[in-house]
């Protein structure tokens, strides 16, 4: 049963061009999984635009269309990849590389993955520590170098004959920035750009290019990028969706999975400490204390929020959280996380509980990439622009309204993607208040 007042969606057609600066493990996963799929060689598992279904009106009405069919969405087929890196290899080479999947999968896919090339990178050593790669672009300016990339947005679309664009930032997580003068509006960080201001990154240059031209901007890793008061005075200007920061994959995934639930029974909680060993490049950009730094608050932010310290001081007022991420090469993109989690409960008891997730770092990664690909391009035809705080699912750090918490809890969050869908289509929210079914 629809409330007739779905929204007006433009059509998905023509092709999507996906725009990826940083093609490391997670992005070239994404981009062999994708073509996999699209080849029939494996499934794109993890993706809820792919393989999720939604329920619509009452339990008793059966209905539960894939999502896909549900909205409408940009089809695997007519999905097109460009991107920037710093290293001038093929999708190809940086997939074998990066060591996530094996021969069996990325020979099938070898021709196409080496037409994937990236064009020079926007890139400075200074806020990634631990890289220096040749694929690099010269500029006057940081102005210059946005105008570059702005040129190589235009001639991916003009080549491929594109109808709509997209990004993704999948590069290194650049060194800890809080938002400042520069970055306060428009107008002060186009002066910025003129000025080559320091506090400018390489990954904020791609935002602002992307979000110039209406293109949703979506940031995979923790640093600042698009998620500051000139953005989204851009987005708002431009018409263009924007979301959070930071995949929310392994270990932060499993806390916004677990700490609801502890919450809900009104369990206290003493401490939660994380370590996780990563062996690959991430891992080694990570071992930065700068780089660091970013992952750190983008990972402890998530326990305050859900655990509400301030209305249960008695369950959360004093809780210890500990991240750690220990580069060790042995273990490449198979990062281990380990979680103690010390607990209590009736009179003040103590208990523990472990958690030891033995995950693939980019395997959970990307079907967010492609998800987050797929719904800001849905969110950009259905006319959404600004903060879509729907896709804060997909994120460790959602972006949100000034002054509003942002929600982390994974179902809260699961709950509010859905009903968006509900409410673009027309649908009845579902709010699982259930009472009919007893009237
Ligand atoms: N895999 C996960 O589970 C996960 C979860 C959350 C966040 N992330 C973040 O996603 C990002 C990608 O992870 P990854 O494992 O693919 O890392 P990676 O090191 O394999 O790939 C990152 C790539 O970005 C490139 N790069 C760095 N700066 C660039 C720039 N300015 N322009 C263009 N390219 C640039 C690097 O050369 C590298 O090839 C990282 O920031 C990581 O922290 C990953």
């Amino acid at each position: 049963m629809t409330n007739g007042k779905g929204r007006d969606i433009k059509p998905a057609s023509g092709k999507l061009g996906v725009l990826l600066p940083g093609m490391g493990a997670v992005a070239t996963t994404f981009v062999a999984g994708v073509e996999a799929a699209r080849q029939g060689i494996a499934k794109p598992i993890g993706s809820l635009t792919q393989m999720g279904t939604i329920r619509l009106g009452k339990r008793t009405d059966n209905r539960s269309p894939l999502v896909k069919d549900f909205v409408p969405l940009a089809r695997l087929e007519d999905i097109e990849f460009g991107g920037w890196d710093v290293y001038p290899d093929s999708a190809y080479e940086a997939a074998k590389k990066a060591g996530v999947l094996d021969a069996s999968h990325l020979e099938p896919l070898r021709g196409f993955l080496e037409g994937v090339k990236p064009w020079p990178a926007v890139f400075d050593p200074q806020y990634v520590k631990k890289l220096n790669g040749p694929n690099v672009k010269k500029g006057k300016s940081k102005r210059d170098l946005a105008e570059q990339v702005s040129d190589d947005i235009a001639r991916f679309k003009k080549e491929r004959n594109l109808d709509r664009m997209v990004m993704v930032w999948c590069g290194s997580t650049e060194v800890y920035r809080q938002a400042g003068e520069v970055h306060s509006s428009l107008a002060a960080f186009e002066k910025g750009l003129d000025e080559s201001h320091p506090d400018i990154l390489p990954s904020m240059i791609y935002a602002y290019c992307a979000i110039k031209e209406g293109i949703p901007y979506n940031n995979g890793a923790p640093n600042l990028s698009g998620d500051f008061p000139a953005m989204v005075e851009l987005a708002k200007k431009t018409g263009t969706p924007i979301s959070g920061k930071d995949f929310k994959t392994g270990q932060t995934f499993m806390k916004t999975l677990l700490a609801p639930g502890f919450k809900a029974r009104l369990l206290g909680m003493n401490g939660w400490y994380s370590t996780n060993i990563l062996g690959n490049r991430d891992g080694e950009v990570l071992d930065d204390p700068e780089s660091f730094k970013s992952k750190e608050v983008s990972k402890l932010g998530v326990l305050e929020q859900i655990l509400q310290p301030q209305l249960y001081p008695d369950l959360y007022g004093k809780i210890h959280h500990v991240v750690r991420i220990n580069y060790y090469p042995p273990r490449g993109d198979n990062k281990e996380g380990w979680d103690n989690i010390d607990i209590f409960g009736w009179m003040g008891y103590p208990m523990q509980i472990k958690v030891d997730f033995l995950c693939r770092d980019s395997i959970l990664a990307a079907p967010i990439v492609l998800d987050l690909a797929i719904f800001s391009d849905l969110a950009s035809r259905c006319g959404m622009s600004g903060i879509q705080e729907w896709l804060s699912f997909y994120f460790k750090s959602p972006q949100t309204a000034p002054g509003l918490y942002p929600e982390h809890d994974v179902f809260i969050q699961l709950m509010k993607l859905k009903n968006t869908l509900r409410h673009l289509r027309g649908e009845e929210l579902i709010t699982h208040l259930g009472l009919e079914y007893y009237d």
